[in-house]
This record gives C-alpha cells, sequence and structure tokens, in this order.
C-alpha cells in the first residue's frame, strides 16, 4: 500500500476550497497518508508531466486556508469522458487520467466538487477502479443527502451584505431594488439570503410568480407607508412565460442570467416605482470563507480522511444533524435538491409576510 492520497476541485470555485483541503492533509499526517494536489481538476494529469504537488500542513495553514479559490486550481469545462481537444474534435481521454493516478500511487482520490464533477468522477472510479470519495461543496447547496455543501454559507452572506447595501440606496431614492443570485436550478441562496437580508419579495424557480403577485405586495409595502423594496430573484427564474433568460459566452456555453433585467422596466411598469437591478454573480462565489463555511470544510475533510483509512469508497461525506456521515456519491446526485415546498425556510418567508410573488 502507498498510502497516497490524490485530492483535486473540480467544477466552479466556491470559498472554503482550502479549508477543506487544510483539514485532509492535517488529517492525512497524522494517519500516515502523504496527498498529493492534482492541479485543475483531471485536466493536471492529462499533461506531461503532470501538473501535481504534495501539500503538506505547512502550505496549508498561515494564509492559504483562510483565502477564497482553490490553490490547486479548478474547471467545469474538461470533462475526460468527451474532451475537447485543440482541433475542436472531442475525444474520450478516460484511460490516460487513470493510467496517471495508477502510475501515481494513488490508493485514494479526493474529489471536492458539486453533482456534474461527482458524476465525472464516479465513473471513472468505475471504469478505473478508483477509490474515490468525494466531498460536496458548491454554492448552489443543491447536493442531495447533505443539509449544506461547502461555499453556501458565504455565497448566502455576500447575497445577505448585498441586500444590507442596497436598502440605504433603495430608500435615499424611492426605488425598488432588485438582486439576481446565483443558485442554478435550485433558490436556495435566493431563499436564505432573502430572508436573512429582508427582502420583501423572493422569486425562486420552484414557486412560479406573476407580475400581478410582485406589485401587490409592493403596494402593500408602499401603503404601509414605506418608500422603498427589496426584491431577491434566482439566476434560473423564468419570465411569467416560462421563457429562461441566458447569457451565451464564447463557444456557444450558456448560463443563466438576465433575469433581474427583465424584471426591472416590468416592475417599474407595474408599481410606478423607479426600479433598478444588481446582478451579483461571481462575487458570490469569491472571498473569505466564513466561520460556518471552515468549520463545515473542518468535519468533512477530516471524514473523508476517516473513510478512506476506513477503507470505504464510492462515498460522498455529507453534514446531517451536525454530524459529517458518508452516503452513497451516487444517491447524493441521483436528484437535484431544489427548495422543497415544506422546507421549513418557506414558512419562515411566508410568516415574516415576504412574498414569493404568487
Ligand atoms: O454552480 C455554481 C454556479 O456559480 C452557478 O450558481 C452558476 O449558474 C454557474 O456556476 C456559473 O458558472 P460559470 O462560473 O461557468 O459562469
Amino acid at each position: 500500500m502507498s498510502k497516497t492520497i490524490g485530492i483535486l476541485t473540480s467544477g466552479g470555485d466556491c470559498a472554503g476550497l482550502n479549508a477543506v483541503m487544510r483539514a485532509v492533509v492535517h488529517r492525512s499526517a497524522l494517519l500516515g497518508w502523504k496527498v498529493i494536489g492534482i492541479q485543475n481538476g483531471t485536466a493536471g494529469l492529462l499533461e506531461k508531466p503532470y501538473r501535481i504537488r504534495e501539500l503538506k500542513p505547512e502550505d496549508l495553514d498561515g494564509f492559504t486556508m483562510r483565502r477564497g479559490g482553490t490553490i490547486l486550481g479548478t474547471t467545469n469545462s474538461r470533462d475526460p469522458f468527451n474532451y475537447l481537444m485543440d482541433d475542436g474534435t472531442y475525444k474520450d481521454r478516460t484511460d490516460e487520467v487513470i493510467a496517471a493516478i495508477h502510475e501515481l500511487g494513488i490508493e485514494a482520490l479526493i474529489g471536492i466538487g458539486g453533482d456534474g464533477s461527482f458524476d465525472i468522477l464516479s465513473r471513472l472510479a468505475k471504469k478505473g477502479g478508483i477509490n474515490m470519495v468525494g466531498v460536496p461543496k458548491t454554492i448552489d447547496n443543491d447536493l442531495a443527502l447533505t443539509d449544506l455543501s461547502v461555499g453556501f454559507d458565504t455565497a448566502v452572506g455576500i447575497a445577505t451584505e448585498a441586500l444590507d447595501r442596497l436598502q440605504p440606496t433603495a430608500a435615499s431614492h424611492d426605488r425598488a431594488m432588485i438582486l439576481e443570485v446565483m443558485g442554478r436550478d435550485a433558490g436556495h441562496i435566493a431563499l436564505n439570503a432573502g430572508i436573512a437580508g429582508g427582502a420583501d419579495i423572493i422569486l425562486i424557480p420552484e414557486i412560479k410568480y406573476s407580475i400581478e403577485g410582485i406589485a401587490k405586495k409592493i403596494k402593500q409595502v408602499k401603503d404601509e407607508g414605506r418608500n422603498f423594496a427589496l426584491v431577491i430573484v434566482s439566476e434560473a427564474v423564468t419570465t411569467p412565460d416560462g421563457d429562461k433568460r441566458e447569457m451565451v459566452y464564447h463557444g456557444g456555453e450558456t448560463r443563466y442570467g438576465g433575469i433581474g433585467e427583465y424584471l426591472c422596466p416590468a416592475i417599474a411598469d407595474a408599481t410606478g416605482f423607479e426600479t433598478r437591478a444588481t446582478v451579483l454573480g461571481h462575487v458570490q462565489r469569491g472571498g473569505q470563507p466564513t466561520h460556518n463555511d471552515r468549520l463545515l470544510a473542518s468535519a468533512l475533510g477530516v471524514k473523508a480522511v476517516d473513510l478512506i483509512n476506513d477503507g470505504q469508497f464510492g462515498k460522498m461525506v455529507a453534514w446531517q444533524n451536525r454530524e459529517a456521515v458518508a452516503v452513497n456519491v451516487e444517491d447524493a446526485i441521483a436528484k437535484c435538491r431544489v427548495v422543497d415546498m415544506n422546507d421549513p425556510l418557506v414558512h419562515t418567508a411566508r410568516s415574516l409576510g415576504i412574498s414569493f410573488g404568487d
């Protein structure tokens, strides 16, 4: 047994990734494992020499574990099963990745990722006989079987702070302010930040809204004598007709975006309020992790190494009832965890008089 763990970050970055690595490296050192960091996800194994570096406890203490981003780099567009080559063709390069992992003597691989990354890594693990454990990270918090994923708390904190900053300018100008937040198909960021940041209206993809519903709430706010309103909207919310708002980037890749700008004139027309939209974007992914994300990262990182040390693979570490537990990675990605209508926070929001525009 080589007692070597490989670790990589994959998919979109978020705050807390370096804190996971710090926990993995410290726990590994205590249990006698060496840790090799693989750069840019599995793509780091498709270059010669391999893009790897040994991670030691002293590398992750001090500044690093406090930093946002990932010191290993990451990618959300280099699927080794369908790898875009320089000549524009796609190729299955999984054999190269698998060979590299075995050549490096990596006995277990920790993937810090979201649903897309875990789908790729678990198929890779099956194909190549790789012992894999996943640590959940995503600001979207949409992985099943874990109450929280690393990065979510920081993103919610940033969105809440954005509402804190929009409120005084809204009040100074008699305006309705719309804040568009990320979250892909799940409305968790908008729901959590909307409650914490005092939004009047929370629009999430899981609850159908109408412009009339929004206008009704804003009228109520006006009638109560308030001169401003705060609206938070998830990026995947569609127009009332069900049209997705998307941005097209270089190479034709699409991402959600634009619902805030769409709603701006619609709300202004329906309410008479001067309205402005702010798109928070990748600000939600950067910056220092909150203490909650660092705690989660620490507990999950330690648990991932403990699973490996116990010979348990094909697992994702999960946070359930204030405890790090193991679940089958395939169960965690079987279904996107969107906001459930029985989520206690939906009840909390409605009880506070917050409207979902319905
Ligand atoms: O999954 C995380 C996330 O930030 C989503 O909330 C967002 O829709 C997407 O990634 C943005 O992707 P990219 O970083 O490729 O623009």
